[in-house]
This record gives structure tokens, C-alpha cells and sequence, in this order.
């Protein structure tokens, strides 16, 4: 019987991944690799819709592969591969740029909130693109789930109106893929201000854990976290925002119940509960960061991971491009055997 395939991208736009990205994807990216047949991209494309430094992203994009294999991604039981040396990618994005609306693009709410920052001159024409993008990253590959944080949830469902909207006009060829968000994790918040997310872009270095983060860090920033008024440590989003953040984090990385959670510390103070959650964010990240800095040293290795997940990820985007070449109408090139 064959695996359901699931894709997800992550960005390498940071020294260092996050809490948020952790628990949101990449756990789950390693949970899924024995049940599923596992492309999983680090998107350096997507990660040149804003200004950037190309020493920099070079950088970023060998660590972000780094910190994958780090957390549990093993290249013998998934395809891990850099989005560019993939070319299919942008040339599926042009297509399907043809049948998007431009008032159903202008309705993307991450794109509605990065360039209200900085302003419509200082946003590129990539930066309106990019979901789709990341719908022809999922298409390409026929997925079936896409593992991502509730943030992505309004890509996901562009996605399938540009399936179904191709199928529909040049007969079925993608699969109509369902996002697979994990309902504890979907949106850990920023220690500081629970009311926002935590984000590479946005949050404060206090209100954000790294992966790459040193123990002592960790257990600091978890110390400071912002709490609320009162001293049980009960899941209540409205009354007790940071606690509940506190909450689903535990729970997500000890598999804990919340529930359990709650009787454990019941309203013992905070002091004893937050120590415990540090431990497990420490726990969980010293084994990832010490496998990372490994990975980095030997640039060979690395490489030909990356490599060799570009051979594999490249025939299915080759073949699903071939089909997509031929459906819209494009004349077969001979020399290369095209169908
Ligand atoms: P990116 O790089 O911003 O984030 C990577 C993943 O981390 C999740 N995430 C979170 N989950 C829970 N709580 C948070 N605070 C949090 N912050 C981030 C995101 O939901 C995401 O799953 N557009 C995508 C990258 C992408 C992609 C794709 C994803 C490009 N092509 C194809 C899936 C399939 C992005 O910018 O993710």
C-alpha cells in the first residue's frame, strides 16, 4: 500500500528556528516519516521576498538544513531538499499566478500584515506572490497533508481553490491537499505578549525561545515570561493567557495532558510550574542543538543530503511539470523527451 505523502516548507530567515516553529511543524515533520512518504523544503526563495544579505541566506539555509536533521529528520526515511535547486517550483508559480485573482491574492492576511509594516513601495511584488508560491510547493508534489502552524492555515485553502481550479479548466492533475495543524501547538504565543504570536519578525528576544538557545538562556526567558494575576495554574485563554501558553507548551513537548497539568500544580504558584517547563523546553532542545552544531561541521555531509534530496524531490517535480506543460498547452520540447 502506498504511504500518503505529506510536504511542508520552513524558511531560513533567522540564526535559529523558534519554539513556535518547533512545536507548530517541525515535531510533527519527524512524527509523520515512517507513516507518510515526508518532502520536507527549506523555502530560500520565499526567503528572498523581503531584503536580505546573500552571504547571510547562504548561511541561514545550511543551518536551517542543519537544525532539521538536528530535531529528528533522518534523509533515509524523508526527502529533505532546498526549495531553488528545484526549479519547478518558480515555474509552477508563474502558471498558477495565470488563474489566481489579483483581489483574491490582495486578500492574504500575511501579506496584508508585512507590508502594512513597511509600506507598499517597500514591498516587493514577490512578497504579494508568495503564497502562491507556496501553493505550487505543495502541488508540485501531490500532497496529501501539509503540517504547518495555524498561521498558514489561509495558504492552505488557497492552495486547493488553485487545485481545483486548474483541474477544473484543464482536466485532474493535483491532488487537493488538507492542512494538518496540530490543535495544541497551532499557535504558541510570545512569552511576553501572549496576545501575539511568536515570530522571528515580530516578538522581542525576550519573548522568543530559539532552538540554538544555550540551557541558561532558556531557563531565563521562561523565568521572566509574563504570568497573570492570581497563582493557579489553570488553561484559561481569556483570564490567564501566559499561563495557558505555558500550559500548551509543556503539554506539547511531554505529551502531558493539559488536564493532568493542571492537577499537578493546581494552585500551588507559578515558581515550581514555570522551573518544570524550562526543564522540558531544556531537555528537548540540548540533544537538537548539540546534533545541529555536528551536522554544521562537516559541510560535506550536509551537502550531499541536500543533494541527493534535490535528485529525488526533482523527479516528481519533473514529472508532475510534464503533465502540467501538457494540460495548459504548451508545445513538447522533442530533445528532451518530453511528453
Ligand atoms: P515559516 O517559516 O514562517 O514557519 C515555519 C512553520 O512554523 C510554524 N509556526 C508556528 N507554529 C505555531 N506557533 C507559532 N508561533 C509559529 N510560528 C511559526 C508555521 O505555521 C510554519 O508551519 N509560508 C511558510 C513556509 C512555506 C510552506 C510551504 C509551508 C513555504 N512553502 C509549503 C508549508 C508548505 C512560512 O513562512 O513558514
Amino acid at each position: 500500500m502506498t504511504k500518503p505523502r505529506v510536504l511542508s516548507g520552513i524558511q531560513p530567515t533567522a540564526d535559529s528556528f523558534h519554539l513556535g516553529n518547533y512545536l507548530g511543524a517541525v515535531k510533527q515533520w519527524v512524527a509523520l516519516q515512517d507513516s507518510h512518504d515526508a518532502f520536507y523544503c527549506v523555502v530560500d526563495l520565499h526567503a528572498i521576498t523581503m531584503r536580505h544579505e546573500p552571504e547571510l541566506l547562504r548561511r541561514r539555509t545550511r543551518i536551517a538544513a542543519a537544525q532539521l536533521l538536528g530535531a529528528g529528520l533522518d534523509p533515509d526515511r524523508c526527502t529533505l531538499f532546498v526549495q531553488s535547486h528545484v526549479p519547478e517550483h518558480a515555474e509552477l508559480q508563474w502558471v498558477l499566478s495565470c488563474i489566481t485573482g489579483f483581489g483574491e491574492a490582495s486578500r492574504m492576511t500575511q501579506f496584508k500584515d508585512k507590508s502594512a509594516k513597511g509600506g507598499a513601495d517597500a514591498s516587493s511584488v514577490g512578497l504579494f506572490t508568495y503564497p502562491i508560491l507556496q501553493a505550487a510547493d505543495i502541488l508540485l508534489y501531490e500532497a496529501n497533508q501539509v503540517p504547518v502552524g495555524e498561521d498558514q492555515r489561509q495558504h492552505l485553502e488557497l492552495t486547493r481553490d488553485l487545485g481545483q481550479r486548474f483541474n477544473h479548466r484543464f482536466g485532474a492533475t493535483f491532488v487537493l491537499p488538507e492542512a494538518y495543524i496540530p490543535p495544541a501547538a497551532a499557535r504558541i504565543a510570545d512569552l511576553q505578549d501572549p496576545a501575539i504570536k511568536m515570530s522571528k519578525s515580530t516578538s522581542s528576544p525576550q519573548g522568543i525561545i530559539d532552538l540554538l538557545d544555550e540551557p541558561g538562556r532558556i531557563r531565563k526567558k521562561i523565568a521572566r515570561a509574563v504570568t497573570d494575576p492570581g497563582s493557579e495554574v489553570r488553561a484559561d485563554e481569556a483570564a490567564k493567557p501566559g499561563v495557558t501558553n505555558l500550559l500548551r507548551i509543556y503539554s506539547a513537548l511531554t505529551g502531558e495532558p493539559i488536564s493532568a497539568l493542571e492537577n499537578k500544580y493546581g494552585s500551588g504558584g507559578y515558581g515550581a510550574f514555570k522551573k518544570d517547563v524550562a526543564e522540558a523546553v531544556v531537555a528537548t532542545f540540548t540533544p537538537i542543538r548539540e546534533k545541529t552544531e555536528k551536522v554544521l561541521a562537516d559541510e560535506a555531509y550536509l551537502d550531499q543530503v541536500l543533494a541527493s534530496g534535490a535528485g529525488r524531490a526533482g523527479e516528481v517535480a519533473r514529472r508532475t511539470m510534464d503533465t502540467v506543460r501538457d494540460r495548459v498547452g504548451f508545445v513538447p520540447r522533442m530533445d528532451r523527451g518530453d511528453r
